[in-house]
Order: structure tokens, then sequence, then C-alpha cells
């Protein structure tokens, strides 16, 4: 094995004193899509579909797909290299990485190496967290976490998926929801345009079979019969993870008011998990809300996994969607069955 260069020895921040969690900072968000565009014309020369069926019950336009070569860290580290030059800060100041992902790179290591070692970030500890759809909110909370406890002064949570590569393209029913996409912020201790005021994270394990890629775990272990039997590909009970995600996206958004003496309408904006734009609609109404204050950009991505929420976070930052002084609620839900609320508070200078 060649030897590596020796590593700069790492900044002590460990004696840094304790902040409180609802003072963790969002210094910078960037986010990045492949180029080749799935649409729905493509698909429906691949399985049984239409454009018309996919819009009308999904409203997904087309997706971004990897091009073959491309990896899961690849749009990763470039959605944090835009994160970090929003932030001002150098990949050499950050303290953790951290990548949200169900399809990493490989199975070991762990896809925050693979990008720590792309961005040049070489001070950085990292680690993967896994859940799913919620995945990036899981990891904000971690990320939030180690920087308010004084361990670490600078975080970079990013939420990155390949979907694609994990999608069955003879299955209508999942194959015309998923496409692929990074999306990442950087946290600090203090400064930046916003704040995490607060965020709430579930897990329901009874769920476990409603989202589920069967093969290659411990379970069924890769063989001949699990790739004959197409069990390395995401399957779904779309009906049942529909009425879920409707109900989740209404009542983290109602307990995230309650809990920070907000009411829904000094919410400026909703960023939810990008799933089905009925998902949307039906949590809208729930919620006696006007749909336009429930970002939407499923049309240009379809469902993009853990990349979904800083996707459009990001998206909408660059649409003047948010303005200073603004509260936005994050919400996402999916395979665990897991969920996830956030409330960002805008600074108002
Ligand atoms: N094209 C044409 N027809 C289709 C397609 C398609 N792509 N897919 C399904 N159909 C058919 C079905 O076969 C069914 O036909 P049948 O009535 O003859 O049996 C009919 O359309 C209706 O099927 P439903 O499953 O009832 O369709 P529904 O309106 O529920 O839409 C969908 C299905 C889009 C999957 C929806 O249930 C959904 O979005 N669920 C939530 C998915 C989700 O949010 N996932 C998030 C988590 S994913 C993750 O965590 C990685």
């Amino acid at each position: 094995m060649p030897s590596a260069p020796p590593r700069p020895a790492k900044r002590a921040e460990t004696d840094a004193p304790a902040i409180p969690l609802a003072q963790v900072a969002l210094l910078g968000i960037g986010s990045q899509v492949p180029e080749r565009r799935l649409t729905n014309a493509d698909l429906s020369r691949m399985v049984d579909t239409s454009d018309e069926w996919i819009r009308t019950r999904t409203g997904i336009g087309e997706r971004r797909i990897l091009a073959p070569g491309q990896v899961t860290s690849d749009l990763a580290a470039d959605a944090a290299r835009r994160a970090l030059a929003s932030s001002g800060l150098t990949p050499a100041q950050i303290d953790v990485v951290i990548v949200a992902t169900a399809t990493p790179d490989q199975s070991v290591p762990c896809t925050a190496a693979f990008v720590q070692e792309k961005i040049g970030a070489r001070n950085a500890m990292g680690f993967d967290v896994d859940a799913g759809c919620t995945g990036f909110l899981y990891a904000l909370q971690i990320g939030r976490s180690l920087i308010a406890s004084g361990a670490y002064a600078n975080a970079l949570v990013i939420g990155a998926d390949a979907l694609s590569l994990i999608t069955d393209y003879q299955s209508r029913e999942t194959c015309v929801l998923f496409g692929d996409a990074a999306g990442a912020v950087v946290l600090g201790r203090s400064g930046g345009q916003a704040r995490i005021t607060d965020m709430q994270l579930g897990l329901d394990g009874r769920g476990t079979s409603m989202i589920e890629v069967p093969g290659g775990g411990t379970v069924k272990p890769t063989s001949h019969e699990t790739v004959e039997k197409r069990e390395h590909y995401l399957r779904m009970n779309g009906r049942e993870v529909f009425r879920f995600a409707v109900e989740k996206l209404s009542s983290l958004t109602r307990e995230l008011c309650t809990r920070n003496h907000l009411t829904l309408e000094e919410i400026e904006l909703i960023i939810p998990h990008q799933a089905n734009g009925r998902i949307l609609d039906a949590a809208a109404t729930a919620l006696e809300l006007d749909p336009a204050r429930m970002f939407s950009n499923l049309e240009k991505y379809g469902n993009t996994s853990a990349a979904s929420i800083p996707l459009a976070l990001d998206e909408a930052l660059q649409a003047g969607r948010i303005h200073k002084g603004d509260h936005v609620i994050l919400a996402a839900f999916g395979a665990g069955l897991a969920w996830g609320g956030a409330l960002l508070t805008f600074e108002k200078d």
C-alpha cells in the first residue's frame, strides 16, 4: 500500500462550551443533480405507463439519473463544494462529514470517507446515516447535536441518493417515482442565515416491510437467487405509504408549530419530502393551507430520497421564496417507517 502523506493535527474543539441546540446555525447550502434526464416519455417506452398517468397520479414530469460510472459520492461532493462556497468556509475547517444515504458507493467503507477525500476535508471525522427519505433530517439532528455539545465547530451534512441504481425498471409502480440528487448544508456555532430552532424525529419499526430492499443484507445475503428474484431493487406498498405520508406531514407541521408557540399562518413555507404531488396537496388540505405554501420541485426531479429536502431548500432560497425573518418547516417521511421535521428561523438582518 502506498504511504499516505501525514495529515495535519486536528484542531482542538473539544473544550468549547456547549450552546443551546436552538442556536446552531445554517452557514451555507448547495445541491447537485445529474445532467441526464429520464422523461415520462422515456419511461412509457420501458413499461406500460403514460405521461398522463404519471403526471396526474404523481406530479412528476422527469427525473435526473446518474451517468454510467458516476457514483453517489460524486453528487455528494459537488453539493458539498457548493455548500462550502456559500458558507465561506474552507474544506479544512470542516470537523464532521455526515452523509445520509440509502445508496452508498459501497457497503464498506462509508460514503462519507469518499466525500471527505474528494473535497479535501482532511481534518474531519465522518460517517453515514441511513434513514431512507428522512435521512437528511436525521443527519441534521446529529450534526446539530455534535456542534451544540461543543465537541465540534463545523459540520457538513449531506443528503445524497442514487435510487436509479436500486430501481426496478420493469416495475411501473415504482420506476416512475425516483431520481438521483444530492444536497448539503454547512452547520456552525454562530453566524449564517438561519438557525435550526427545533427538530422532531420518529421511527415505527412495525413498518419495516412497507418500503424495503429485501436482498443483500444479513436476512437475504446476495446470491444468484436474490438476483433472479429481483430482490436488490426497492419495493414499496404505495397506498399504505401514501396514507402514512399525508398523516405525518400534517401532524409534524402542527406539532412543530405548537411546540414553538407559532400559528400555521406564521410559517412562510413548508418544504416537504418530494414524494408525490397528491401527498403534498392532501397534506395542504388537511392543514387548511394554500398549496402554494408547500414548496414543490417534484415535476423536475421526482423523489430523490435523502437529497429531496436539501435540494428543495436550496431551490426555494434561490427562487427568493424565503425572506429574512421567515419561519420555514422541513418535513420528511420514508423507509423505516421513519419521519422527521425541522423548524428553521431565518435571521432578521
Ligand atoms: N402507470 C400506469 N398505471 C399504473 C402505474 C404506472 N406507472 N403504476 C400503477 N399503476 C396502476 C396500478 O397497477 C393500478 O391498476 P389496477 O387498478 O388495474 O390494479 C392503478 O394504477 C392504481 O394503482 P394505485 O397503487 O392505487 O395507484 P396510486 O394512485 O396509489 O399511485 C403511487 C401509486 C404513485 C405509488 C402512490 O401510491 C404513491 O405515491 N405512494 C407513496 C409513495 C411514497 O411516498 N414513497 C415515499 C417513500 S420512498 C422511500 O422512502 C425510498
